[in-house]
């Protein structure tokens, strides 16, 4: 499974690529908005840190303004991938794109059905929204699964990209259903690291070793 952290901000994304788990990045405009720097110089610096796929969603509805706008996004760096909205107009832009062989995230998909549309597309990534899903009382990890056995049965080479995560099982659901990509915060990528009984563990060990009085 690959691991991506959903996050514009750079001191982020250097900590968790030096661990030399972080397989790429994705951003929305909520989050260039939430690191209060200007889009592209954020983006170009994301690419320059990380070489997996770098996600820089655009923000015009229709059709032409997409592709005005894809052509801008990129050319910032190689491993730019167009994020697109889940519409019409979104997957005739994720058609012409993937054509060109640029890669494209197709974002706030919400149905299996929407998912479907998505890989017909040709999108390189799909991506379901688990917690926005869990916030309106269905459990997201269900769209999961169901993606999961559709692309199967059809042999579809679309990357499923779990996002919206917002804890540690939702990686871990994901991780069993077969997800190929999980998009989620810094802090909940740390999480995963974190247990106590690993911490009890190594305090344990130190203070045995301390008394064996030898040294490395
Ligand atoms: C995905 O690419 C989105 O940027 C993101 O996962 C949305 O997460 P949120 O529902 O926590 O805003």
């Amino acid at each position: 499974m690959k691991f991506f952290a959903d996050t514009a901000e750079i001191a982020d994304i250097q900590e968790l690529h030096d661990t030399g788990l972080l397989d790429g990045v994705t951003t929305n405009p909520s989050l260039i908005k939430k690191s209060g720097r200007d889009f592209m110089e954020v983006v170009k610096e994301i690419t320059a840190i990380c070489p997996g796929p770098v996600s820089a969603e655009v923000v015009a509805l229709d059709h032409d303004g997409m592709m005005r706008e894809a052509e801008t996004l990129r050319k910032i760096a190689d491993n730019i991938a167009i994020k697109v909205p889940l519409t019409i107009d979104g997957l005739k832009t994720c058609k012409a794109l993937t054509g060109d062989g640029t890669m494209v995230n197709v974002t706030l998909c919400f149905s299996a059905n929407q998912a479907l549309l998505a890989a017909k597309a040709g999108a390189t990534f799909i991506s379901p929204f688990v917690g926005r899903h869990d916030d309106v009382g269905y459990p997201g990890i269900e769209l999961i699964a169901d993606i999961r056995m559709i692309y199967d049965n059809y042999d579809f080479a679309t990357q499923i990209l779990v996002a919206s995560v917002r804890n540690p099982i939702h990686i871990h659901d994901s991780a069993k259903l077969g997800a190929d990509v999980m998009t989620a915060p810094p802090s909940v990528i740390k999480q995963l690291f974190k247990h106590p009984l690993t911490d009890n563990g190594i305090a344990a060990f130190l203070k045995d070793w301390e008394a064996t009085g030898q040294r490395i």
